[in-house]
């Protein structure tokens, strides 16, 4: 093999991490998957199979008592969990989702005080960026933070925050320079505990049920100076540069998704016999499957790819991050469709996971930005000239 060719292989370590992952997955998260979602339940015992093997935020840097997995591990455990269960991979992907931004721009005081319980399991974060009249308008959001002596009251409305009420911790981010637009807004540290914190009743939702959203209602709510997330009026571009990171993380887990639907149809497919033949000898069922294999494919190469791109922060990371989540997300909900035509009738019950998982894949094509949006910032680092 040209020795240029090496460093196209991903080393050992990552298919390790995919292989203890999938264990933990196994024996762990797979078999709350079901009742999770028709209970519309956190998977306490998934949360719990995650933290004896220290993936539930795999993301925490070492020196804040976390495991330190890359940004490439993390989207292969985000992937492996979610071929299991996607609400529970909702578990590492929104603990890096609220605490990058402590880990881009916090101080190190706050990452002392919030990360280790993170990467302890004693504690989870949120983010909370959308509002019920600022969603993909993200900068028109009207939560307003105070100046209050040296700190900040908080007050305003959140909604469709992941893991609301269960997480500990949550980024928020507020108007404090009223009329100043994306430049006047800023990120801080909210404990659920601090007065005047309180949450809305968990939507009901299509998909992804075991994993609560909710409104986050913020009244009167005290902060101290210390709570600020980086420079004032920095926070818009942190959300922004948050994102560019764990866009990453939700096409991984629609990956994930896409391959637990196409390994359950595959198997399927290879016992269930019609006109005296197992149905995978039939072409019409054979380019449903070569089709769900080849978008996995390439689903994966884009999503490693933007996860490297994301580990050594390249300039076109936000290029990669929205086409990576676009891309995978869109092939997610294609593939999860099919496989449930695959198995026909007995896709469309309960009786098989590939209904749940067609559920589960229609919110990756909406949240972190929904993949209108990921076009429109695909358009607009093509015309910067940051596409590739
Ligand atoms: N990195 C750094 N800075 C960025 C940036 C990036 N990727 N994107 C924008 N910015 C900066 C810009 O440079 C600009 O600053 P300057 O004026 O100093 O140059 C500022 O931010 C404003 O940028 P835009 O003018 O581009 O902002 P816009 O109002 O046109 O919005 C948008 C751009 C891409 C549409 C953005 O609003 C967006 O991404 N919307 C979607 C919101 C979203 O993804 N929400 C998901 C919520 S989180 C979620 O779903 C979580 C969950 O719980 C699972």
């Amino acid at each position: 093999m040209p020795a240029g060719f090496a460093p196209y292989q991903l080393p050992d370590e990552y298919a390790d991490i995919r292989a203890a992952t999938r264990d933990v997955c196994d024996a762990g998260v797979a078999p709350h998957a079901a009742e999770a979602d028709a209970t519309a339940t956190f998977p306490e015992q998934s949360y719990a199979a995650l933290k004896s093997a220290d993936l539930h935020a795999p993301h925490v840097p070492a020196e804040y008592g976390g495991a330190g997995i890359d940004a490439l591990g993390t989207a292969i455990v985000i992937e492996e969990v979610a071929r299991a269960c996607a609400s529970s991979s909702l578990i590492p992907a929104v603990n890096k989702l609220g605490s990058l931004p402590l880990l881009l721009d916090g101080s190190e005081d706050l990452k002392r005080r919030y990360l280790p319980p993170v990467a302890a399991g004693e504690a989870m974060f949120s983010y909370c960026l959308s509002e019920p009249e600022a969603g993909s308008d993200a900068a028109s959001m009207t939560t307003r933070a105070v100046k209050d002596g040296d700190g900040w009251v908080l007050d305003g409305v959140k909604r469709w925050i992941t893991n609301a009420g269960v997480s500990d911790y949550y980024t928020v981010f507020a108007v404090t320079e009223p009329g100043a637009g994306a430049k006047g807004i800023s990120a801080f540290v909210v404990e659920k505990s601090d007065a005047g914190v309180s949450f809305g009743k968990p939507e009901k939702k299509l998909g992804v049920k075991g994993s609560p959203t909710a409104e986050v209602y913020f009244d009167g709510v005290r902060l101290g100076a210390d709570r600020l997330i980086g420079e004032l009026g920095q926070g818009f571009s942190l959300a922004m540069r948050t994102l560019d990171h764990t866009r990453v993380t939700i096409a991984a887990q629609a990956l994930g998704i896409a391959q637990g639907a196409l390994d359950a149809a595959t198997g399927y497919a290879a016992e269930r016999e019609q006109f005296g033949r197992p149905i995978a000898a039939f072409q019409g069922v054979q380019f449903l499957l070569a089709d769900a294999a080849m978008k996995i494919s390439a689903a994966r190469e884009l999503t490693y790819a933007a996860a490297a791109k994301s580990e050594r922060g390249d300039g076109d990371l936000t290029y990669f991050g929205a086409a990576a989540k676009c891309f995978a997300s869109d092939a997610a909900m294609q593939i999860t469709t099919d496989m449930v035509q695959v198995l026909g009738g007995y896709g469309y019950t309960q009786d098989f996971p590939l209904e749940r998982m067609m559920r589960d894949a229609k919110i990756t094509q909406i949240y972190e930005g929904t993949n209108q949006i990921q076009r429109i910032v695909i358009a607009r680092e093509l015309q910067r000239g940051k596409a590739f």
